[in-house]
């Protein structure tokens, strides 16, 4: 038998540090900062150019971002909580501050900044946004504890 494991580890924003993108008006990424390549998991290189979803985490409910791009339509600042998957399939969550960039009148490019939130607003917002998913997708998430003497037992098993 195949037995395989998938840790999903939480990576810790820093709280000095901006977290930056920006995009153009279709959600392609143009830029990013050091700062949000790091947290990613990603270079910089291999973001430029992808659409903005490459860091879509699946518990994120499709409306959230909906209405992210309503809001930017509308020409207003979108703000929103966001859970984002890294290229190693670990997650970070971060408030994030979408906006237009305005040249000559005209939207030329999006962009977001981002800062940590809290363990407890982490736990809100997951709650939050499972309930979010069951109604309008009728998804669930399913969640596994492992106690630890269990988990070395699996190890064990596995060498
Ligand atoms: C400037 C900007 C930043 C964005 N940042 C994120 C982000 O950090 N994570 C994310 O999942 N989507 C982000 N989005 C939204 C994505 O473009 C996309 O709508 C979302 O990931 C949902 O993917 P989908 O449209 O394929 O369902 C951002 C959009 C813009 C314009």
């Amino acid at each position: 038998m195949n037995t395989t494991f998938d840790m999903f580890l939480e990576t810790e924003v820093p709280e000095d540090e901006l977290i930056i993108s920006r995009t153009d008006l279709s959600g392609n990424i143009i830029y990013v900062n050091e700062t949000f390549a790091d947290i990613s998991g990603y270079e910089p290189e291999e973001l430029i150019g992808k659409p903005h979803n490459i860091i879509r985490h699946p518990d994120m409910p499709q409306s959230v971002f909906a209405n992210l791009w309503a809001t930017l339509q509308r020409g207003e600042t979108w703000e929103g909580y966001v859970k984002n998957i890294r290229k190693d399939h670990g997650y970070y969550w971060v408030f994030a501050r979408v906006s237009r960039l305005v040249k000559d009148g005209k939207t030329v490019e999006y962009k977001s900044v981002r800062e940590p939130i809290s363990t407890a607003k982490k736990i809100q917002m997951q709650n939050i946004y499972d309930a979010q998913r069951k109604k309008e997708e009728g998804i669930s998430r399913v969640v596994l504890y492992v106690q630890n003497d269990k988990l070395t037992k699996l190890k064990e098993f596995e060498a």
